[in-house]
């Protein structure tokens, strides 16, 4: 069993927060707000292994922690709450909707560069939220991708997200690479729009 954070209260906190549960992990889903009603509802269906509490309460409650935020407010979240998030796991699975053409730089890397101490890994960003850890939902093999500077963390990701049913699993390099994975959110909408569902992945033949 694990302690897991999850910051963000959304429907992808909620997906990942429960779905941690299930897999038998300890989970603490953050807000602004401790008192937040959303998260209060989803800890009292979820159990006894589920507690909520603030952005703060949750990094420092986590030794693995998913930022689950809002992309227009991601960055500023976790810098709120870096004390606790200090040599932790920050698993960002966040996207910048709409995408902005001028940036350059990766939310991956903006988060990294203003956390020194956090271990960063980019992924579950480019696909829905009912499949981040559930990829069964899917049939057949399909991908998902990690982004990181620190090989140890992007194994323990690796292995939980291996734990949640992934077996094509692909690090794509250090941090830089998260403007890769965060560049598929425009072809992801484009998919999402000619299909009509959100229920399908990117698989990576080779
Ligand atoms: N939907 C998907 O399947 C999917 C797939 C891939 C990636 N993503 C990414 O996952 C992230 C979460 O998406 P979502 O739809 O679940 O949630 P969301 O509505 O984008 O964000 C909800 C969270 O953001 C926090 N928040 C909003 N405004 C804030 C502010 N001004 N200051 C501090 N916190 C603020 C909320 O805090 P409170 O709890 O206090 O209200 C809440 O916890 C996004 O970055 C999205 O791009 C989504």
């Amino acid at each position: 069993m694990i302690d897991i954070g999850v910051l963000g209260t959304g429907m992808v906190g909620e997906a990942i927060a429960s779905r941690c549960v299930a897999l038998g992990h300890a989970v603490m889903m953050g807000s602004r707000d401790a008192r937040n009603p959303k998260a209060l509802e989803w800890a009292a269906r979820a159990g006894e292994h589920a507690r909520v509490g603030t952005f703060a309460d949750c990094a420092a409650f986590g030794a693995i922690v998913f930022n689950c935020t809002s992309g227009a407010v991601a960055l500023d979240v976790v810098q709120a709450a870096s004390a606790g998030l200090a040599g932790k796991i920050l698993i960002d699975l966040t996207n910048r909707l709409p995408p902005d053409p001028r940036s350059t730089e990766s939310l991956g890397e903006q988060i990294q560069r203003a956390l020194p101490d956090t271990r960063v890994v980019k992924a579950l960003n480019t696909l829905n939220c009912e499949l981040m850890l559930s990829p069964s939902g899917l049939p057949g093999n399909h991908s998902v991708f990690l982004s990181g500077n620190d090989a140890g963390a992007k194994q323990e990701v690796g292995r939980l997200l291996a734990a949640s049913g992934w077996h094509d699993i692909i690090d794509l390099g250090d941090i830089t690479t998260a403007r890769a994975a965060e560049s598929l959110l425009t072809f992801w909408l484009a998919l999402y729009k000619a299909l009509g569902t959100a229920t399908f992945n990117f698989s990576i033949v080779r």
